[in-house]
């Protein structure tokens, strides 16, 4: 069976860091309750001239450059963002434009912090088919354009950054070995932003009204988080008749250092494999993910036929899991 996989990863960060004293000074909070119920202790935030497409293109120069596929190769880029340059066009124009790519389909895919593994597994159906060969996909968000600074419930958990995977055809072993994605919009009301579409266009009032802010039910997403990453977890896992205990690193969505830590024991994976940039970068939503998995890349922290496991949960609420063999 041919197999899709990753050739190459790059990630770009804004440099200004937003530490939990900088939390302290802007709403009520304290760094000791942030880190022992988040486990943040400092994120990124972009510069006003920066934007999502800016940071994607960064990113995928790098990703390009160690998967040795030049812009003029690529089949197809898909753009994770929930935080995109503008609601028209799509982010992912910009970024075809900023890289020289050739007119191939581009397109951005809404699926907040799962976007990334959705992103992944729509470019494997792509290489599969012989549609594509080789495909960009990006995770990148600007969430700190839609928080409430005033709000600490959302303000000290959210982060600003890009990562972008080269997929294309892999030599089995290697490559992905099962994926999932799934949608449940009974909750879709966990995680919103009111106003600016179409159910509340932009108006005096929805500004008055902070309405172009997430808003977020912490609680109760908490509880779907951790019983949503389990699952899928385990249905990948099935899947590809592998055993938590077989994987080498496991790259769950960075959104809390309590929810991954309750997964992981529920999953019964041993702590040296489970990967967490959450203290430096916060929850980045769709490049949560692919940050981590560059950096453990680029550290050799994953090394060719390791197996590695991701799984993520947004907004939606959404939730995914890709199995892979490096
Ligand atoms: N500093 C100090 N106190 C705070 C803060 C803060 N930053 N934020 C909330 N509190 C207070 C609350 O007001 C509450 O006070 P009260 O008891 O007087 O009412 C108290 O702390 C406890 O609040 P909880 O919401 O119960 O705190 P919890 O332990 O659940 O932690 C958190 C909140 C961190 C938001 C947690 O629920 C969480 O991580 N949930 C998941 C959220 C998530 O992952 N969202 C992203 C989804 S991914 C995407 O698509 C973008």
């Amino acid at each position: 069976m041919p197999r899709a996989g990753i050739l190459g990863t790059g990630a770009a960060l804004p440099e200004k860091v937003i530490t939990n004293a900088d939390m302290e000074k802007l709403v009520d909070t304290s760094d000791e309750w942030i880190t022992t119920r988040t486990g943040i202790k400092e994120r990124r935030q972009a510069g006003p001239h920066e934007t999502t497409s800016q940071l994607s293109i960064q990113a995928a120069r790098k990703a390009l450059e160690m998967a040795g596929v030049s812009p003029t190769d690529l089949d197809l880029i898909i753009c994770s963002t929930i935080s995109p340059d503008m609601p028209l066009p799509s982010t992912s124009a910009f970024i075809q434009r900023g890289l020289g790519a050739p007119a191939c389909c581009a397109f951005d895919l809404a699926a907040a912090c799962s976007g990334f593994l959705f992103g992944m597994t729509v470019a494997e159906q792509f290489i599969l088919t012989g549609k594509a060969k080789y495909v960009l996909v990006v995770g990148a968000e600007l969430l700190s354009r839609y928080i409430d600074y005033s709000d600490r419930s959302t303000c000290v958990i959210f982060g600003d950054g890009v990562a972008a995977g080269v997929l294309g055809p892999a030599t089995p072993p290697s490559g992905i070995l099962a994926a999932e994605m799934h949608t449940e919009g009974a909750f879709a009301d966990h995680l919103y932003i009111p106003a600016g579409g179409t159910r509340k266009p932009a108006s005096c009032e929805t500004v008055r009204a902070r309405e172009h802010y997430i808003k977020m039910r912490g609680n109760e997403l908490f509880k779907v988080a951790v019983r949503s990453l389990e699952e899928v977890s385990r249905r990948v896992l099935d899947k590809a008749q592998v055993s938590a205990q077989q994987i080498d690193l496991f790259i769950p969505h960075q959104a809390n250092q309590r929810i991954t830590d309750a997964v992981r024991e529920r999953l019964g994976v041993s702590a040296e494999k489970v990967y967490s940039n959450i203290a430096r970068v916060g929850n980045t939503s769709s490049a949560s993910i692919p940050i981590c998995l560059d950096e453990c890349v680029r550290s050799g922290r994953l090394k060719k036929g390791d197996l590695v496991l991701m799984a993520a949960f947004g907004a939606g609420v959404t939730w995914g899991g890709i199995l892979m063999r490096w």
